[in-house]
């Protein structure tokens, strides 16, 4: 993989889980390379690991999960090497991070504005409080919060849950991060706000020079927004592709599987085709390829060898036995 303007790469990663029930091997050897400036979509069902791949690049696996193996490399450097000191001070200000379901993480008791700016204060000293009220109000403006001047004053119960969701984006962008995860940023709204939190984000694409990775298991999301994709199964990387050649013609089978079911708007009848079966049981997963038990070219060797990601044209890469191409 070429590693012109890489700004973040994940070099052979493991997570595992220690449970009552046994090993969880959750994250399996992902290989992940985020260019400067893109929109990265990380994709595919849940539970596949889309959330542990992006908290293990800021450190932050739930006990009783552990990194087991691998590199994060952040600009140049190994993020799992760091002092934890070191490390707090890139979570939040280098790479900013939206979790799942956000708006659970505002504070019915204090004003909007006021959480904003409380972000700023915990990473800015000898910051004005004037300046930073300045701020917090560009901020409101730049996630597209109209009448901002006086929203900033407004506690959460006040706002619609988009208009939140975009209070939650604004804590995320106000130390301006060089990278912006948002992880399933739409999957808790309806579609209207799905739209909004869109042109948001697109908005901040253009403005901001952000690099983002969007986590979502909402494909329309996705070929609206990204260059590129990678498709998660069972805990890896298995194509890596840019947005257009992707839905043009997907190569790896759970990846022309996912755009199966996706349903047509265009059509008045259609037809959902989801993928027969259901992502495997991590404590035991199947050996060789974690897909083969679900997919139907499935031969010998997939059973007993993992495919390696493998770039099979310019800028394609997939980890599927079907493309050996030897
Ligand atoms: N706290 C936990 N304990 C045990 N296993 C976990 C825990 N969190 C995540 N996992 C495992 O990691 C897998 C990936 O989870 P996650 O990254 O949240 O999926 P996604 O974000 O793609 O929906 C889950 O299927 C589960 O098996
Ligand atoms: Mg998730």
């Amino acid at each position: 993989m070429s590693r012109r303007d890489e700004i973040l790469r994940i070099e052979d990663l493991y997570v595992h889980f220690y449970t009552y029930a046994g090993v969880v091997k959750a994250i399996d050897g992902v290989n992940m390379s985020v260019l400067r400036g893109e929109t990265y979509g990380l994709v595919g069902e849940t539970g596949c690991g889309k959330s542990v791949t992006m908290r293990a690049v800021l450190r932050l696996i739930p006990p009783p999960g552990r990194i087991v193996k691998g590199r994060v490399i952040f600009n140049g450097v190994n993020l799992l090497e760091l002092p934890e000191e070191e490390m707090r001070k890139i979570r939040g200000a280098k790479i900013a991070y939206i979790v799942q379901d956000p708006t659970a993480a505002l504070d019915p008791l204090y004003t909007s504005g006021f959480q904003v700016a409380e972000t700023i204060l915990a990473h800015e000293e000898n910051v004005g409080k004037k300046s930073v009220w300045e701020r917090v109000v560009s901020l409101f403006k730049s996630v597209l919060i109209p009448d901002a001047e006086r929203r900033v004053k407004q506690y959460p119960h006040e706002f619609s849950g988009g208009m939140r969701q975009r209070v939650v984006i604004a804590c995320a962008i106000s130390e301006k991060p060089e990278l912006l995860i948002a992880d399933e940023p739409t999957t808790s709204v309806d579609v209207t706000v799905q739209a909004q939190i869109l042109e948001v984000l697109e908005d901040l694409k253009k403005t901001q020079e952000m690099t983002m990775i969007l986590v979502t298991h909402n494909l329309g999301l996705v070929a609206q927004i990204c260059d590129r994709v990678g498709v998660m199964y069972a805990g890896s990387i298995v194509e890596v592709s840019d947005v257009f050649r992707l839905f043009e013609e997907p190569l790896h089978p759970y990846t022309r599987g996912l755009l199966n079911a996706i349903p047509h708007v265009t059509r008045t009848q259609f037809r959902l085709e989801p993928i027969p079966g259901t992502i495997p049981d991590l404590i035991n997963p199947p050996p060789g390829c974690r897909f083969h038990p679900r997919c139907k070219h499935a031969t010998g060797i997939c059973k007993r060898e993992k495919p390696k990601l493998r770039e099979i044209e310019p800028g394609r890469f997939v980890a599927c036995h079907l493309y050996r191409g030897d």
